[in-house]
């Protein structure tokens, strides 16, 4: 337990801006895909206007959810477990506003130029060549504030979830500056670096790895941060947690090929991908099931806790979409999944279902503790997003499912004369009921975000209550 002292010597200032940042950004992010999904069932929203069209629209989408929504949830929480798992404060506190700042500029920067349509071409990875150089600075700057507290830590040990924030902050750093490399040609274009089947190659190293660094080991250290601390009880099996660290990382980065299938990319490529996509599932289930089994014993707090029910109920979101991408990485199921909606439900699985969720518990129960207070405003609240957020998530991503699969059924039908059975536009008017229903579950998701900012104002603004709840649960 801390004194008083060491609490208020703890860096907040940042751990709170970038909490703000990502409520706020996570509200646009998903306002954006609300937008998106709507110009599919309704495409005169685009209003004829160039950067309102989906094209633009869309990496806009991605960007914000992944890397201002996302991101700055990992740095919220990276910079406060740091600290309080190894009981100093942050290495620097000039640097750590400077990640803040430049981090806010840099997503400003992609407001403006993606709907300008300045754009590299590779999917995650839009932003043009000035921008990315902004990146790779404030991210070495990021590694410098977070290697740094870690070194001057007063604790022996290193805690695991910083083992996972570490792996995520120094895979992510080489994963941008190798896949960004290109020719620039103006201030507003470049050209990549790579070219044919190399380029394909370097772009799914980084964004498979993208997915398995930022999307899960970055919140799978979140996840052994806020699970032990919101159920009570230390971690299932800190042996487990170990072993599965190490398969994780080095799995991972095998597994890029399974996007290129059936592609120029040589075979035996998108051989490996898949098998080591294949084994990725035992430490994907390893994670999981050290987060759901550290509440043995505790699992009556899922009745009335509604932020445990929100890390809960994210792993086995975590488990769903760990099981389902090793499934959609063999050839034969990749040849029906690939280019349909079932691509994009998976996706959102894991966005919407694990790291939405497990953000929103980890910020429901970080935010009383950063502003001195003993709860936030309303615990009913909490339940209601909790709602919220799963039928939102169950209705996009089954309507994906079942789109998906449908659409996949349909290009693949032939009649006995070799004709092709059904046009591409009525596969498109077969998904229009779907496209719908996603929309509908979409804004139901959005919903909650917004009464999680309501709730987190009235949190704030409330009359502060002391910092003593600060201290005992520290
Ligand atoms: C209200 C919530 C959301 C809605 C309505 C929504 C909607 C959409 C739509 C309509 C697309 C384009 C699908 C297509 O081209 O067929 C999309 C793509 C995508 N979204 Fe979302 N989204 C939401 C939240 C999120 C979140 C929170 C994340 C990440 C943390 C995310 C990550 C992505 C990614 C990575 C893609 C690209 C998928 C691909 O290319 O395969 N979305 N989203
Ligand atoms: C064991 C873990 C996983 C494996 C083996 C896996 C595998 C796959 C496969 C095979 C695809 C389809 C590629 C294609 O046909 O184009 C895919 C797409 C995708 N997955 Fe996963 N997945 C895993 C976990 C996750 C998780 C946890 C997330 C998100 C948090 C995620 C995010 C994505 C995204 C964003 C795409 C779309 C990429 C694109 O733009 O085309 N995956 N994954």
């Amino acid at each position: 337990m801390m004194n008083k002292q060491q609490t208020e010597s703890y860096n907040y200032t940042v751990v709170r801006q970038f909490t703000l940042a990502t409520i706020l950004w996570g509200i646009v992010g998903m306002s954006l895909g609300c937008l998106i999904a709507a110009q599919l069932v309704w495409p005169a929203l685009n209003f004829d206007t160039p950067w309102l069209t989906y094209s633009r629209l869309r990496p806009l989408h991605t960007n914000i959810v992944i890397f201002a929504f996302g991101t700055c949830a990992l740095f919220a929480t990276s910079y406060y477990v740091v600290q309080r798992t190894c009981q100093t404060t942050l290495f620097s506190k000039w640097l750590a506003s400077f990640t803040f700042w430049g981090w806010q500029v840099i997503i400003l920067s992609a407001v403006i130029s993606l709907p300008m349509g300045w754009t590299s071409g590779k999917e995650y990875a839009e932003l043009e060549w000035p921008i990315d150089i902004a990146i790779a600075i404030i991210w070495i700057s990021y590694a410098i504030v977070f290697f740094g507290t870690l070194i001057k830590r007063t604790t022996s040990h290193i805690y695991v979830a910083n083992w996972f924030f570490g792996a995520f902050i120094l895979t992510v750093a080489v994963l941008h500056i190798v896949n960004s490399m290109a020719v620039p040609v103006s201030m507003t274009k470049s050209y990549s670096f790579y070219s044919g089947a190399v380029d394909a190659m370097v772009q799914w190293w980084y964004g498979h790895n993208a997915v398995g660094f930022l999307l899960t080991a970055g919140f799978l250290g979140m996840m052994y941060y806020f699970v032990p601390k919101q159920a009570g009880r230390p971690v299932y099996s800190y042996r487990l947690s170990i072993i599965h660290f190490w398969a994780l990382i080095s799995l991972y980065i095998w597994a890029g090929p399974h996007h290129l299938h059936y592609t120029a990319l040589p075979d035996w490529t998108q051989s490996l991908g898949m098998v080591m996509s294949l084994i990725l599932f035992a430490p994907s289930w390893g994670g999981m099931i050290n987060g759901i089994m550290t509440l043995s014993g505790a699992w009556e707090k899922l009745r009335d806790d509604a932020v445990l029910r929100f890390l809960v109920v994210s792993l086995s979101f975590y488990g769903m979409s760990t099981f389902e991408g090793p499934m959609m990485a063999i050839k034969t199921v990749n040849a029906l999944s690939h280019y349909t909606d079932w691509t994009i439900g998976h996706v959102h699985s894991g966005a919407l279902g694990w790291v939405a969720m497990v953000t929103i518990g980890a910020l429901y129960h970080l935010l009383p503790r950063l502003y001195g207070q003993q709860r936030m405003y309303s615990e009913a609240w909490i339940h209601v997003h909790f709602w919220l957020a799963t039928v939102g998530t169950v209705l996009y991503i089954v309507a994906m499912w079942i789109s998906g699969v449908m659409q996949g059924m349909m290009w693949r039908a032939v009649n006995a004369d070799g004709t092709l059975t059904y046009s591409f536009v009525e596969s498109l008017q077969a998904s229009y009921p779907f496209y719908t229903i996603r929309f509908i579950g979409g804004f139901i998701f959005l919903s909650g975000m917004i009464l999680m900012a309501v709730n987190t104002y009235k949190t704030i603004r409330a009359p502060k209550e002391s910092l003593k709840f600060v201290e005992q649960n520290a």
